[in-house]
């Protein structure tokens, strides 16, 4: 699916960007103690060092009224016209996250749904949001991507329990001018229902239900075939931003940063490699928080931000790829913004 928008129509800005991370950092040492792994594996494999998560009692809503918070002071706004959580981790299978999520941050009333494409449910939820607001369905969307994947991933398996942090991010986006600095340009969606069994949590759903089995413990636990996500996940990251660069007229040297979903670091080196990017133009978050899901994006964002690598007018691509399968794409300026 391809969300466009041309110089007549009103584009969604960038206005906003809040995060959250949950207080229980975890190192690899940490997951080493308990499970038949090593800081050496998971940092040469995967390239991560910490992950975050969260300590019993505390739910994805709880990380997404934190970064919904942070982002709304960070436009100035106390309110807006629609709620976006994207997560594959809902408080609850019913009903969804987001209306507590509104109801939570004052914004009882306000239309909330989420959002379901795991890992690039963030990107999916820009393009719901740009659509909303090209519209003129809304003037202000707040978009939450969250999850806590520690409370799905079993910890006894080793080849997820090590990827996967817990964590928020946000962003508002207002109605403006595509040509104002922030502006989401296109966005380029995907998706392969025959790779359903990829990345799933088997029970919990009317599959299991209505064929009356009992959920064993592998059922009720996230479970990822890693080394084919892996393959799918550069040729479709490298895909889908070749064709949004292609749409909005840049060069691959026009990109001053790519923000992959964080999943593993030679992911996306192999991803700048099929794009002949230089490595230094990749955000680069996983070391510190792991594969934190429909959060991944807008973390990196708010990291990247903070440490001053994104500059007002920096062109941007955003890329993932997840469950579903899904995978996506979109182009934007970055905005100045108020942290
Ligand atoms: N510690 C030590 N050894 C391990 C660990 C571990 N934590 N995990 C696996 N191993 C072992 C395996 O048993 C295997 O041993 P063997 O060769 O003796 O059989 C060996 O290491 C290699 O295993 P692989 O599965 O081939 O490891 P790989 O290099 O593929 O790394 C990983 C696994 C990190 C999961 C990788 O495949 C990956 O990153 N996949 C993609 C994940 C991704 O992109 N996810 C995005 C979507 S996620 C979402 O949507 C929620």
């Amino acid at each position: 699916m391809r969300t466009s928008r041309t110089s007549d129509t009103r584009a969604a800005v960038v206005c906003g960007l809040g995060s959250a991370l949950p207080g229980r950092l975890v190192t690899n040492d940490d997951l080493a103690a308990d499970m038949d792994t090593s800081d050496e594996w998971i940092r040469t494999r995967t390239g991560i060092r910490t992950r975050h998560f969260v300590e019993p009692g505390t739910a994805t809503s709880d990380l997404a009224v934190a970064a919904g918070a942070q982002a709304l002071g960070s436009a100035g706004l106390s309110t807006v016209d629609t709620v976006l959580l994207a997560t594959t981790t809902p408080d609850r299978p019913c009903p969804a996250t987001a209306p507590l999520v509104a109801h939570r941050l004052g914004l009882t009333g306000r239309p909330a749904f989420d959002v379901s494409a795991v890992c690039t449910g963030f990107l999916y939820g820009l393009s719901v949001a740009a659509g909303l607001i090209a519209s003129g369905s809304a003037e202000h969307v707040l978009l939450i991507g969250a999850d806590t994947f520690s409370t799905i991933v079993d910890p006894q398996d080793r080849a997820s329990a090590v990827v996967f942090g817990d964590g928020a991010g946000a962003v508002v986006l207002r109605a403006g001018a595509p040509e104002e600095h922030g502006a989401l340009g296109p966005v380029e969606l995907g998706s392969d229902g025959s790779l359903a069994d990829l990345i799933t949590v088997r029970a919990g759903g009317s599959e299991q239900r209505s064929a009356g089995r009992r959920p064993t413990r592998a059922d009720a636990h996230f479970a990822m075939a890693g080394q084919d996500v892996f393959a799918h996940a550069v040729t479709r990251m490298a895909e889908a931003t070749r064709t949004v660069m292609n749409r909005v007229g840049w060069k691959t040297g026009d990109v001053d940063r790519l923000v992959g979903h964080q999943a593993n670091l030679r992911i996306l080196h192999a991803v700048a490699e099929q794009l002949d990017m230089e490595r230094e133009r990749l955000v680069v978050h996983l070391d510190r928080v792991g594969n934190t899901a429909a959060a991944s994006i807008p973390l990196a964002l708010s990291h990247a931000c903070a440490a001053e690598e994104l500059a007002p007018g920096a062109r941007v691509v955003l890329t993932a790829f997840g469950g579903g399968a899904t995978w996506g794409a979109a182009a934007l300026t970055w905005p100045s913004l108020d942290r």
